[in-house]
């Protein structure tokens, strides 16, 4: 089984500012090991640091202690130590993330949002706009909203244009921070189904998800996490 992803002793600590420079501890000790086409499921209760923990796998927060090894093309880069641009190499190539709500960015359509992913990698537009489109439909995002920019789409129906831009690209390894939670039970069907069909393709996944459904359906494993006071 070839490993895509491996914590050791990852910590991490928020500043509270306001709080005059106060410490507060989130992450301790956290050993996470993701195979290829295994998706884990992280588990416990708000405030355990579920979200805080995808987000220093992306880099979006640096790890102040222990390391992220990520199988990146043939080496494992350590993301808790490495530079900007190699991170942001790392984010084009290998790591996907669906975070929770869509950043909106005005103007640009819901069809554009989810091609422009594959624009970054000299994919031609037509054929982008081709493989974006077939997406958004498979997701029940009908033609017509296709033209229009998500910032005035519902909650559920932006979190679906999230959902295509994260899997349009095949990322071999995806974060995904509750994809389903504003979605009806026939789209979270179709969900179940992507993520099925990523993890048969070699995809390892990483994903908070609380919809006992969704979580039955796709977890191989639970990465049980408990807030630091009472693991303390
Ligand atoms: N940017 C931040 N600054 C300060 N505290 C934060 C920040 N993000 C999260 N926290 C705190 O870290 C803890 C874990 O939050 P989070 O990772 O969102 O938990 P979960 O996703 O499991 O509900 C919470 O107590 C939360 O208030
Ligand atoms: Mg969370």
């Amino acid at each position: 089984m070839t490993v895509m992803l491996r914590t050791r002793a990852l910590s991490k600590s928020f500043t509270l500012h306001l709080r005059g420079g106060l410490l507060m501890p989130v992450l301790a000790d956290i050993d996470l090991e993701v195979h290829a086409g295994e998706c884990v499921v992280l588990s416990g209760p708000s405030g355990a640091g579920k979200s805080t923990l995808i987000r220093s796998l992306y880099g979006n927060y640096r790890a102040e202690g222990g390391s992220i090894l990520v199988r990146h093309d043939a080496t494992m880069v350590d993301i808790a130590a490495a530079d900007p641009r190699t991170i942001l190499a790392v984010r084009h190539k290998t790591l996907g993330y669906v975070s929770q709500f869509l950043r909106v960015v005005p103007r640009v359509s819901a069809l554009d949002v989810v091609a422009e992913v594959l624009l970054t990698r000299n994919i031609d537009l037509d054929t982008a706009r081709d493989k974006a489109r077939s997406l958004l439909l498979q997701l029940n995002i009908p033609s017509r909203l296709h033209p229009i920019p998500p910032a005035t789409f519902s909650g559920g129906e932006q979190q679906r244009v999230n959902l295509a831009r994260g899997f349009i690209a095949g990322h071999p390894i995806l974060l995904l921070d509750e994809p389903t939670a504003s979605l009806d039970a026939e789209n979270r069907a179709v969900v179940i189904r992507m993520v099925q069909q990523a993890k048969a393709s070699g995809t390892a996944i990483v994903a908070i998800c609380h919809d006992a459904d969704v979580r039955d359906a796709i977890a191989d494993r639970l990465f049980t996490m408990s807030p630091y006071q009472d693991a303390a």
